[in-house]
């Protein structure tokens, strides 16, 4: 059986391989010095040529110990030419439909399991406040049951039948815990969270993820009331092992051994950051090579024992074991890459899920365009109108995190909002281009070229100047035209790790785009390709329809093309509140109770657009809540209907939200929390009666000593299709 495998392979190991074991390194270095020299077990930011070369290096190494090797694969296969890229997580979120997340991680796992690829960085389980975080993309957004739901299924649809399932890959959940809780939105700052703000808000999609038995966390990089994550007992013993049961794999984030030594500067030296990392339950040590000495020499210096990395050896070699590796290495399958990379089957589901990814925001009653109406001229302009790179968003091969892969995708995998909007419109019509505005220019940071350490700065994208011959050129489109479609949004430089931003303005000449085009008087569509809701200007807000699109994939640009032409009906709902101005960070819905003085004397602390929100080509109007028992007992389950009644000419794909108040609570909490949602069409003309089920032990909430507990009393039952109190309509019950 694997223990004893286990046992007896790390019987014949040496310290130095079982130290190299515990390394993750970066496959863009020395591939020899990493493997024959570290002997590391693990490698990540591979290459179809360095899959191949890590596989020779290997087998001239003493005991073969196959290799783990893992990439940021989280929405779709990030390095491999010609893999389908679909939205990202924000964008699938927008959803809500953990079936459909589930098969899209499916789809991804096929096409990573087939290029050697193991471990995959993948779901990002954190909770989105400050829209300033530049990692906002990779989120499911800013509700717990949701991202649970969500992560669930792509961990699922992940790991396929199980880890030996050749067609499947690890899921990896991070970054645990509390990493997006930023000052001020900047990457990786200290997070300042008590441990009771922890286990309310940002654990329980974590611990949802360890249920769905996923194998490997990933940690973030933040300190927490001065501990950095790398060394917190509490989190990592005591609550994941400890409280949850998880018996898996821990990784760090990129080279937190070393930062504690270089840059959060709590250890001396390398050999006391291996100490204190092995003694916090780390196991793999991602990117620090200085790990492979300073853990020998920390055992040498007595701060750890070999039993400690024998623990932490175990966890790794088990997991090989259960991967199936030494029977299998999985090192890709050239036949299976021509089959599944990029398939029809898998443009197709790309195409389902980024029409379903849409939210449609505002809509004056100009759209759905009327294919029958004659011969029409569309302007598409903006700067993210025919661009691949923001279209595809971070992490996807020829953008962002993972630029190194450095022809990108083909084109022609990418259908841009202009590439799809000219593949769609009706015979006769005609349909025309200009960029209009730009949105930045990298230029050097004022502080210098490198940072203290020495590493490079990298430049800041800054606002770009409006150049008023191509605005002109544009705004001559619009005026001749019959409908501008306006796409703006934000570019890879302003996203991802380390790419917070200070504003959330739409930059450079976007919004003298917006304004001058709004003043043609020819019906504008705004159509947001962008990473994380922005603040829009008037212009926007005042326009014919606003679509939100988020970084929708290669298929991005043809759904929207479809919803434009009402070929589909709108059905993406925000999964994270949108602000109307920088300084209302953080916005979300779920926030504590206690309105007095909480907004700002210059501007309401309303979202600009709610969580929940999204409209439809039709209305669905709600009504005749009723609870069916009242009183329920703390074992039982609230059970209410609703009916929902489409009162236009065409069918609604509609989330019916089912929002929970406890209505007095021995801490200050939440004013609600989504509980339950259900997805169901109402066809044109009908009415519909839903059934809402929310079992009364979901009703909890953290006391003021970090226990999560129902307290027995009156509560409010909230339904409706978003999370506004106003769209809401309401029933009280009581738990006994
Ligand atoms: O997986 C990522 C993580 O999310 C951020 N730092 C780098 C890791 C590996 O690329």
């Amino acid at each position: 059986d694997v223990e004893a495998r286990v046992d007896d392979l790390l019987s014949r190991m040496t310290l130095p391989e079982k130290v190299g074991q515990m390394l993750q390194l970066d496959a863009r270095q020395d591939l020899a010095e990493i493997i024959q020299e570290k002997l590391a077990g693990s490698i990540l930011h591979t290459s179809p040529a360095k899959l191949i070369e890590a596989g020779e290096l290997l087998s001239r190494t003493r005991l073969k110990i196959p290799l783990l090797t893992a990439e940021d694969c989280i929405h779709g296969h990030s390095f491999w030419p010609g893999a389908t890229i679909f939205p990202t997580q924000l964008g699938m979120a927008a959803s809500w439909d953990p079936a459909l997340v589930e098969r899209v991680a499916r789809a991804t796992a096929v096409e990573v399991s087939a290029t050697g690829i193991h471990q995959t960085f993948s779901p990002v389980l954190c909770i989105s406040r400050d829209l300033r975080w530049g990692r906002t993309d990779e989120t499911f957004g800013e509700d717990p049951l949701l991202i649970g739901d969500l992560g669930a299924a792509m961990i699922r649809g992940y790991q396929g039948d199980g880890l030996a399932d050749p067609t499947g890959i690890l899921a990896t959940a991070k970054h645990f815990a509390g990493y997006s809780e930023t000052q001020g939105g900047r990457d990786a700052s200290e997070a300042d969270i008590s441990r009771r703000k922890l286990r309310s808000w940002f654990l329980p999609p974590f611990e949802r993820a360890v249920q769905a038995g996923c194998r490997v966390f990933m940690l973030g990089y933040q300190s927490m009331d001065g501990v950095p994550i790398t060394a917190n007992k509490w989190l990592l013993d005591e609550v994941l092992k400890g409280e949850w049961g998880f018996t898996g794999t821990l990784v760090t984030d990129w080279d937190n051994v070393g930062r504690m030594v270089w840059e959060q500067k709590v250890c001396a030296d390398y050999a006391e950051a291996a100490a204190v990392a092995v003694k916090a339950g780390n196991d793999l040590v991602m990117t620090t090579p200085g790990f492979f000495e300073g853990a020998q020499q920390a055992i040498e210096r007595g701060l750890l024992t070999e039993a400690d990395i024998d623990s932490a050896v175990r966890r790794i070699l088990r997991l090989k074991f259960d991967l199936g590796l030494f029977e299998n290495p999985r090192t890709g399958d050239a036949e299976r890459q021509r089959e599944v990379i990029g398939s029809a089957a898998h443009a197709e589901l790309n195409l389902e899920v980024a029409r379903r990814s849409l939210v449609l925001l505002r809509n004056d009653g100009t759209l759905p365009l009327d294919p029958s109406a004659g011969t029409r001229r569309i302007a598409v302009l903006g700067p993210n109108a025919d661009d691949v790179s923001a279209q595809l968003g971070d992490w996807a091969g020829n953008s962002g995190q993972v630029g190194w892969m450095p022809d990108g995708h083909p084109r022609e995998m990418t259908s841009t909002v202009l590439d799809g909007i000219r593949a769609t419109v009706p015979a006769g019509w005609t349909v025309v281009h200009e960029r209009g505005a730009e949105i930045e220019r990298l230029v050097p940071d004022p502080e210098g070229e490198t940072f203290p350490d020495g590493q490079p700065r990298p430049p800041i994208a800054e606002s770009a100047p409006v150049d008023p011959a191509q605005l002109d050129a544009a705004v001559r489109l619009a005026a001749g035209s019959d409908y501008a479609v306006v796409v703006v949004g934000d570019t890879v430089n302003l996203t991802g790790e380390g790419c917070s931003t200070a504003t959330l303005e739409l930059l450079g000449g976007q919004i003298a785009l917006l304004d001058a085009v709004a003043a043609t008087g020819t019906p504008m569509i705004v159509v947001l390709v962008n990473s994380k809701p922005l603040a829009l200007p008037e212009s926007a807000l005042t326009a014919a329809a606003i679509v939100q699109a988020f970084n929708p994939g290669m298929r991005g640009g043809q759904a929207i093309a479809e919803l434009l032409l009402g070929l589909i009906e709108p059905s993406g709902r925000m999964p994270i509140s949108a602000a109307r101005h920088v300084g209302q960070q953080p916005v979300y819905y779920n926030q504590l109770r206690g309105q007095h003085g909480t907004r700002y004397a210059d501007l309401t602390q309303d979202p600009l657009f709610a969580f929940g929100e999204g409209l439809s080509y039709t209305t669905v109007v709600y009504d005749g809540l009723a609870i069916g028992e009242p009183d329920v007992p703390a074992d039982g389950v609230v059970r209410a209907t609703v009916r929902l009644s489409n009162t236009g000419a065409r069918p609604a794909l509609e989330t019916v939200q089912a929002y929970v108040s406890d209505l007095v609570t021995s801490v200050t909490w939440a004013h609600r929390e989504l509980k339950a949602y259900r997805q169901v069409t109402v066809p044109a003309g009908e009415s519909v009666t839903v059934e809402i089920e929310i079992p009364a032990a979901d009703c909890t909430l953290v006391t003021a000593d970090g226990r999560r507990v129902v307290e027995p009393g009156d509560f409010e039952l909230l339904v409706g299709p978003n999370s506004r109190l106003s769209a809401l309509q309401s029933a009280k019950f009581r738990i006994s």
